[in-house]
């Protein structure tokens, strides 16, 4: 059954609220996970939410009261977890091109790290030595997922310690007795082939024998979501069984078995948010009609940037007729939400939303062209609260006045 919100539900918060806002969806959130633990039943598995799609607190708080565990992709982010609940043997630092600094913070609020350098990993074997054991984070060589800009594991990718120095991570574990519990890669973001994952799992099968001391193959997060009615999610079920498959080819020494962690984004916060907007100004410059919206790149930068997909539907006029609109912000450069995209009729005024706004929405907006950020409204058990304010006049001075 498809969790998801009703387009009354939605216009009833764009009245409630205003817009622009962001829309949560917790049940959404909550059957995500459901569809990861069932599917990786078959596994000894631990699923950690990358919180760097939403870092919302009451999204963590509520990713919280699911199960799940977290990673987190800054020192920042590991506050937050812990701001939210989470215990620190929940927390996964996942760090890359971070200062030392960052790393002996993380050590001290006593959370499990990824390692992506080889100079990070020389300092936190002088400064650690065997006493807190480590996870090396790998770049496995791999082109994954649709889109260049978002892929991680590519050889030219500055993400992980390239594979091929296996020996100089080797000579580091030696020199300094390193206890490596975790070996990690993470290769993209929207990979839809279980095979991509297959192979990673691979990759690090030939150096599982260096490290005896290894519990966990982290895989990392990047599987897909449908963004469009044509595009479907990664088969969990399938990836579970190859896995398996692969883990039974490959009999561990000595009957040890490993867990297998992964850190879903996307998966589990994408489709369940929903960022409402006004249409401002109808343009028609003879070529296509505008129609022009109270939000833009600062809101939501995943079309600009990446030339994503969103879904847009326009809630205000379902029954108008279907027409092209290209959706353009209000930001002075070129943010175009969709381009001759076939909408009910659209008129001044009206309220449309725009899909799959969770992941990457919110998190990734700013305040260009001084404008504000919206609120953020969470959706759980049919009733709507405030998480975030919108952001004010006041907001845009405060760090800037009576210093
Ligand atoms: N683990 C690591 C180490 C990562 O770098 C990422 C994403 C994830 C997990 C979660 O990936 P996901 O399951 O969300 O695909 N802003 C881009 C995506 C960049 C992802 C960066 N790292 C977007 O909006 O598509």
């Amino acid at each position: 059954m498809s969790v998801q919100l009703t387009r009354e539900q939605l216009l009833t918060i764009a009245r409630e609220y205003g817009t622009p806002v962001y829309v949560y969806h917790a049940e959404k959130i909550k059957a995500q996970f459901q569809k990861l633990t069932s599917a990786f039943s078959i596994l000894d598995t631990k699923i950690f939410y990358a919180c760097k799609a939403l870092t919302n607190i009451q999204i963590l708080r509520y990713v919280k009261s699911l199960g799940c565990n977290i990673d987190c992709s800054s020192f920042n982010e590991v506050q937050l977890a812990l701001h939210a609940g989470f215990d620190p043997r929940q927390i996964l630092y996942t760090s890359n091109g971070i200062s030392f600094s960052e790393i002996q913070d993380a050590v001290k609020a006593g959370v499990h790290i990824n390692i992506d350098s080889l100079s990070n990993l020389e300092k936190f074997g002088q400064a650690y030595g065997h006493d807190y054991p480590v996870g090396i984070r790998l770049r496995p060589n791999i082109m994954a997922g649709g889109n260049m800009k978002i892929a991680t594991g590519h050889d030219r990718s500055k993400f992980g310690i390239p594979v091929e120095q296996h020996r100089e991570i080797l000579n580091l574990v030696q020199q300094y007795q390193l206890h490596v519990r975790t070996l990690h890669l993470h290769s993209g973001s929207d990979i839809k082939e279980p095979e991509v994952f297959v192979k990673g799992i691979e990759i690090l099968f030939d150096l599982i024998p260096h490290f005896p001391e290894l519990e966990v193959l982290d895989l990392g997060g990047g599987f897909k979501v449908p963004y469009s009615s044509e595009e479907k999610e990664t088969p969990l079920p399938e990836l579970a069984h190859q896995l398996k498959s692969a883990f039974d080819l490959h009999p561990l020494a000595n009957g040890k078995s490993l867990q297998i962690w992964f850190e879903p984004g996307k998966f589990l916060v994408s489709e369940c948010g929903y960022l409402l907007v006004s249409v401002n100004v109808l343009k028609d410059n003879t070529k296509e009609v505008f129609a022009g919206v109270n939000s833009g790149l600062n809101h939501l930068i995943r079309p600009t940037l990446y030339d994503a997909y969103h879904r847009i539907e326009n809630l205000s006029n379902p029954d108008g007729v279907m027409k092209p609109f290209t959706v353009t912000g209000y930001i002075c450069e070129t943010d175009t939400f969709a381009t001759d995209r076939l909408l009910n009729q659209v008129r001044e005024g009206d309220v449309l939303a725009i899909y799959n706004a969770g992941a990457y929405g919110f998190e990734m907006s700013s305040n260009y062209n001084s404008r504000l950020k919206p609120a953020e409204v969470l959706v759980e058990g049919g009733m709507s609260r405030l998480i975030r304010r919108a952001e004010q006049f006041e907001d845009l001075l405060r760090f800037q006045e009576n210093l």
